[in-house]
């Protein structure tokens, strides 16, 4: 019998994200270092059944609607349709967040194997920026990558750009018609403090509110009604031509309606992209624990979760880890 997976505010948990690996083919500056990364070890690191167990057991006793996978770069790990092929066997929508430059290969046999959909991270149009900002020179491998998901039907499609001021945040309006254009929902994401060198300041933060205020004054918007637990909030476009989306995780946070569970590339359960604590579940796979030990473990951590991250508060303590190591 399944049983509703409750955090220490009463909110049930649905979403389950897991990281494949901390592993990436690009150096995003919002990220990851551009060198001196220490990176897990092969046995370290969850294994596809390992993986498949874990989500069935959220699935079966907690009956969670979807799983995300995510990365550092999902795509980087060695096989990854496999690993969806025995996700997709679950109740469950099936998701990955990529930075998009392997799909023109994967795209296809992604779909093949049961995903669903995919969100990639596009945070430039301009080939040297970005370059400068991924530290990687692959705009045409991800634009064709975006194609390449189109086609394939890994719909809806969505974009994550991350704005930083004075870097790209002159192109949120040349984001926003890419978007309309090639028919995804670009979300326009508030830099966040968990970049590895620790470049993060408010003053770097464009506040949502401005993007709505300049992509409005051009395309009109309004408000998509029935916001549920995503951090999206989501607008249409009164032309008829889709959608966009703002994640203000650092002006309006909304760590209150938040449904999901993390699991990171070594098995360790955080309740919070923020959480400063983590339950090791690896340990109790490897160890011979039962399903019912395996579900107590999570119930325990998630009843456990705290308040909200209070980012540029005096409370905010950064977690020890970077984006790519958590997994978006
Ligand atoms: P869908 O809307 O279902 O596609 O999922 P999503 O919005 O969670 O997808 P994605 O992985 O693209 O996440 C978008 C961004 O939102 C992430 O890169 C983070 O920057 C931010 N984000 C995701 N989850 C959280 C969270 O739990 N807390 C905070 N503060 N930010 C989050
Ligand atoms: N702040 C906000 N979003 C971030 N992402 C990575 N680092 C940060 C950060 N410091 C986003 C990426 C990608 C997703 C996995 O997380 O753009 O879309
Ligand atoms: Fe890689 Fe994504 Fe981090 Fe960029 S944001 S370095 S693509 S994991």
């Amino acid at each position: 019998m399944s049983r509703p997976l409750l955090d220490s505010f009463g909110r049930q948990v649905l979403d389950l994200r897991v990281s494949l690996t901390d592993r990436c083919n690009f150096r995003c500056h919002y990220c990851m270092p551009e060198e001196g990364m220490t990176w897990l070890p092969r046995s370290e690191i969850l294994t596809f059944e390992e993986i498949e167990r874990v989500a069935a057991v959220l699935v079966h006793h907690f009956g969670i609607t979807s799983v995300r996978l995510t990365g550092g770069e999902p795509t980087v790990r060695a096989d990854v349709p496999a690993l969806v092929a025995r996700l997709a066997r679950l109740p469950v929508e099936l998701s990955m967040t990529t930075n998009g430059s392997t799909l023109s290969r994967l795209a296809g046999p992604l779909r093949a194997a049961g995903l669903h959909r995919v969100t990639i991270s596009l945070d430039s149009l301009r080939p040297e920026r970005f370059a400068a900002i991924t530290r990687r020179d692959m705009l045409p491998a991800v634009l064709a990558g975006i194609e390449a998901a189109r086609s394939a039907g890994l719909l809806p499609l969505k974009l994550n750009a991350v704005l930083m001021r004075g870097v790209n945040d002159d192109e949120v309006l040349d984001l926003a018609r890419f978007g309309r254009d090639v028919g995804a929902e670009l979300r326009f994401i508030e830099f966040m403090p968990l970049d590895a060198a620790g470049e993060w300041s408010a003053s770097r933060v464009v506040p949502a509110s401005e993007v709505l205020e300049r992509v409005g004054s051009v395309y009109p918007l309004e408000p998509v009604p029935g916001r549920g637990a995503e951090p999206a909030e989501r607008f249409r476009y009164l032309d008829g031509a889709g959608t966009l989306g703002v994640i203000a995780s650092v002006t309006r946070p909304f760590c209150g309606n938040c449904d999901r569970v993390r699991l990171t590339a070594e098995g360790q359960l955080r309740s919070c992209l923020f959480a400063v604590r983590e339950r090791d579940l690896r340990g109790l796979l490897r160890g011979g624990a039962t399903d019912e030990e395996l579900a107590e473990a999570v119930e325990g951590e998630v009843a456990a979760k705290w308040a909200g991250h209070s980012i540029g508060q005096v409370n905010f303590v950064r977690p020890r880890r970077n984006m790519s190591q958590i997994g978006g």
